[in-house]
């Protein structure tokens, strides 16, 4: 189904709406302002990324200045589509409303951090939570506590500040901080995952974990040369 089709079905299924209905003015005006609102929702949160992502390049930055490295490999962001927005909606049975999406949703606005070392998730998670203008909503760390498919990633939700012309608001970021390791078996179990339209079969559950473990002794250890490396200097 591409996209018009998904709107299109998405409207004709919401409740009490009959043809008669999407005929009239007041309807039509209901879905012109639904429009608008996740316009603006998407405006936000685009601008939420950015400014989340400065402050990381300048992290970087001056890290580099100070310490002639970079603890960040690269930075990826996504913003939910309207399409994935309605649809997780439904899933979890609430109402298709920009206002629900931006009460229920924590994930609109997603950014990837991906670190070389380990030690740098920790100092990234700790500089962003610590900034005064960023309210910590919650925090996951994944890298002492893996999930039970093997994914490890440290996970932080930031209320961030954006300044419109008139007044300031507040929206969610999803941060997600990895190593590129932790990357590498992230993104391909993703993929994995996707390619079956059934779900992976325990065995192959069971080997994937078995690549996400034995990637993090590799990670562990690599931290280690770093740290011995650090220390000789
Ligand atoms: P949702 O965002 O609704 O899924 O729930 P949640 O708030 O409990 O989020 P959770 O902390 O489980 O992490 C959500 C995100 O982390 C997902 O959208 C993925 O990007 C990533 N993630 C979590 N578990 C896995 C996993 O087993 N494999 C991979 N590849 N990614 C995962
Ligand atoms: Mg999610």
């Amino acid at each position: 189904m591409d996209e018009k089709e998904f709107y299109l079905e998405t409207i004709k299924n919401l409740p009490a709406i009959s043809q008669q209905s999407m005929k009239s003015e007041s309807f039509q005006e209901k879905v012109a302002q639904t429009f608008y609102d996740f316009l603006q929702l998407q405006h936000i949160y685009d601008s939420a990324i950015e400014v989340v992502k400065t402050y990381l390049n300048n992290l970087d930055s001056e890290f580099s200045v100070k310490f002639q490295r970079n603890p960040i490999h690269n930075i990826e962001s996504r913003l939910k589509s309207p399409q994935s927005i309605i649809e997780k909606l439904q899933k979890k049975g609430l109402p298709v409303t920009a206002d629900s999406a931006r009460k229920n949703l924590l994930d609109i606005a997603g950014i990837r951090v991906i670190c070389c070392y380990i030690s740098d998730i920790y100092t990234i998670a700790e500089l962003l939570a610590r900034r005064d203008d960023f309210v910590l909503i919650k925090h996951k760390d994944y890298i002492a506590n893996p999930k039970p498919s093997g994914y490890r990633s440290y996970h932080i939700v930031l209320n961030v500040p954006v300044h419109l012309s008139t007044h300031k608001v507040y929206a969610p970021v999803e941060i997600q901080i990895r190593t590129i390791a932790m990357d590498f078996w992230a993104s391909l179990e993703h993929q994995l995952k996707y390619k079956t339209s059934n779900s992976i079969p325990r065995e192959l559950s069971r080997q994937l974990k078995d690549c996400a473990d034995k990637i993090a002794d590799t990670d562990m250890q690599m931290q280690q040369i770093f740290s011995q490396l650090g220390d000789i200097d």
